[in-house]
C-alpha cells in the first residue's frame, strides 16, 4: 500500500508511562509513601478497590520492557520519576537506590538508542509534603526545585529532554477541587491556588535544571483537549469561554508572559474558583519566574468537549447545533465520555502555535483505552486503537504541513497499567499486560505501530 503520510525521518517516535502507573516496588529499597500511596489505599477511592503497589512490576522488569521498546523501534521512551523514591520525606535526605535504578534505566535505553524524556512530577507527591499542606502551599515549589536539582545533576549528563510537571491543571482541578484523584480533596478555592504553586516551581526548577544539564531542552506537558460550545447562544459560549479559560488559558497564558487571564479573574471569584481575595497568593516577581522560556511544549490530547450551558433550562437555550455520536457507538473511547475527535489535535496544536508562537512541541500523550484482550491465539486485535492512531498522526501531519513544529508524538500508553482513579479498568497499552501473571503481549497496534515508525509514516 503506498504511504499516504511521511513524516520526517528525525521525527520522534515515542511512547509514555507514569512512575506510579506502572512501577509498583511501592516500599522497596527506601521509597517514602506518595500521596496516589495513600489514597488507593484509602477504601472506596479507586473504581475497582485496587491500588499501584505492584502494577506492571516495572520496577523489577524493567528491562524486559525496554526490551519491547526496542522491539517496536522506539526512538524516544516518556518516563516519570517518582519523587518519593528519590527523597522520601520530600526534601532533604536523599534515597540512592532510587537514584540508581533510574540511573540503571536511563544508561539501559540509551544503549539501545531510546532517547529518555523523563518528566519530574506525574502527581505521586510524597506524602510527608502533602501533610504540610502539599502544593497549596508555596514551601512546596521550593522542595520541588530541591527535587528538580538532585535528579537532574545525577542523571543531568545522560538525560537532556526534561518535562517539569504533566498537567498542572489536572492535578490542581481533579485532586483538590473534584477530589477524584490524590490527594482527594474537594475545596474549590485551592484549585488556582495549587496550579499557581506548580507552575511557579516550574518557573524556578528550569534554570535549574538548564545548568545542571547543559544542552538540555526543557518544557511542561498540558493536558489540552480541544472544546467547543455546543450552540451558538450567548449561553453557551460564555460557559465554553469559561472553562476554557480556567483549563487552559489559565496555564497556557502565563507560561508564554501574559499573566493570569485578566478578564476571568472577577468570575472566578464569583464561582468560588479564586477565594476573596483573588490572586492574593501571587507573590512580586512570581509571573516573570513562571513565564521563563522553556524550549518545547508537550501537549497531551485525547478527545473533544462540547460545552452546554448547565445553568439555564433547556427550553430558555438555543437548541444544540455542535453533535456527538452516540456515547454507546464503538467510535467513542471505553473511557467514560471521550469522545474520537482526531481533528480536535489539529485545532489544538494551530491554535497554540498561532497564539503563543510556540518554537517546538511534542505531543507528549496521546491514546485510547478499549479493552481488547488475547483471542485463543494469544494475539490482541485492537483494531480501533489502530484506527484512532491512524486518524491523530494523520491530524498531526496536517499541523506539521501548516508550519506547526512538532518534532515527536508519544503514545500513551507503552503499556496497560493503573489508571488512576480508575484502577486497572482501562486499558491504553500498546502491549497488553496481564495483572496476574505481568505477561506482556504486543497488541495489533503495537506491531501497526512498529511499521509506521519503521518507515517513516504509513
Ligand atoms: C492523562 C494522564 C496519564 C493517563 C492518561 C490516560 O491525563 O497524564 O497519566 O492517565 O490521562
Amino acid at each position: 500500500m503506498p504511504r499516504t503520510h511521511t513524516f520526517p525521518a528525525d521525527f520522534l517516535w515515542g511512547a509514555a508511562t507514569a512512575a506510579y502507573q506502572i512501577e509498583g516496588g511501592w516500599k522497596d529499597d527506601g521509597k517514602g509513601e506518595s500521596i496516589w500511596d495513600r489514597f488507593s489505599h484509602t477504601p472506596g477511592k479507586i473504581a475497582d478497590g485496587s491500588n499501584g503497589d505492584v502494577a506492571c512490576d516495572h520496577y523489577h522488569l524493567w528491562s524486559e520492557d525496554i526490551r519491547l521498546m526496542q522491539e517496536l523501534g522506539l526512538r524516544a521512551y516518556r518516563m516519570s520519576i517518582s519523587w518519593p523514591r528519590i527523597l522520601p520525606q520530600g526534601r532533604g535526605k536523599v534515597n540512592s537506590a532510587g537514584l540508581d535504578f533510574y540511573s540503571r534505566l536511563v544508561d539501559a535505553l540509551l544503549e539501545v538508542n531510546i532517547i529518555p524524556f523523563v518528566t519530574l512530577f506525574h502527581w505521586d507527591l510524597p506524602q510527608a509534603l502533602q501533610d504540610e499542606g502539599g502544593f497549596a502551599e508555596r514551601a512546596t515549589a521550593e522542595a520541588f526545585v530541591e527535587y528538580a536539582d538532585v535528579v537532574t545533576r545525577h542523571l543531568g549528563d545522560r538525560v537532556k529532554n526534561w518535562i517539569t510537571h504533566n498537567e498542572p491543571s489536572v492535578y490542581a482541578f481533579v485532586g483538590h477541587v473534584w477530589g477524584a484523584h490524590a490527594p482527594g480533596l474537594k475545596q474549590r478555592s485551592l484549585g488556582l491556588k495549587v496550579m499557581h504553586h506548580l507552575l511557579l516551581s516550574h518557573g524556578w526548577a528550569v534554570p535549574v535544571i538548564r545548568q545542571n544539564s547543559p544542552g538540555a531542552q526543557v518544557g511542561a506537558a498540558l493536558n489540552i483537549n480541544y472544546s467547543q460550545p455546543a450552540s451558538p447562544s450567548h449561553y453557551d459560549y460564555h460557559a465554553w469561554r469559561y472553562q476554557d479559560g480556567l483549563w487552559v488559558r489559565w496555564v497556557t497564558d502565563p507560561l508564554y508572559g501574559r499573566h493570569y487571564p485578566a478578564d476571568l479573574v472577577a468570575e472566578a471569584v464569583e464561582t468560588g474558583d479564586l477565594p476573596l481575595q483573588g490572586l492574593s497568593f501571587v507573590q512580586a516577581g512570581d509571573m516573570d519566574a513562571i513565564a521563563v522560556q522553556t524550549d518545547f511544549l508537550g501537549v497531551n490530547y485525547y478527545t473533544r468537549l462540547v460545552v452546554r450551558d448547565q445553568n439555564i433550562p433547556e427550553g430558555q437555550n438555543l437548541p444544540q447545533t455542535v453533535f456527538q455520536a452516540p456515547r454507546n457507538d464503538s467510535d467513542w473511547q471505553e473511557m467514560p465520555d471521550w469522545e474520537v475527535y482526531p481533528d480536535g489535535l489539529f485545532n489544538v496544536l494551530s491554535r497554540l502555535y498561532l497564539e503563543y508562537q510556540v518554537p517546538q512541541f511534542y505531543i507528549t500523550e496521546n491514546g485510547a483505552s478499549w479493552s481488547d484482550g488475547p483471542d485463543a491465539n494469544g494475539r490482541v486485535h485492537d483494531q480501533r486503537r489502530v484506527n484512532y492512531l491512524r486518524e491523530h498522526f494523520a491530524a498531526a501531519r496536517r499541523a506539521m504541513q501548516i508550519g506547526v513544529p512538532l518534532k515527536g508524538y508519544f503514545v500513551w500508553s507503552l503499556m496497560d497499567n493503573m489508571e488512576w482513579g480508575h484502577g486497572y479498568t482501562q486499558r491504553f497499552g500498546l502491549i497488553w499486560v496481564d495483572f496476574q501473571t505481568r505477561r506482556r503481549i504486543l497488541k495489533d497496534s503495537a506491531l501497526w505501530y512498529k511499521g509506521v515508525i519503521a518507515e517513516h509514516g504509513f
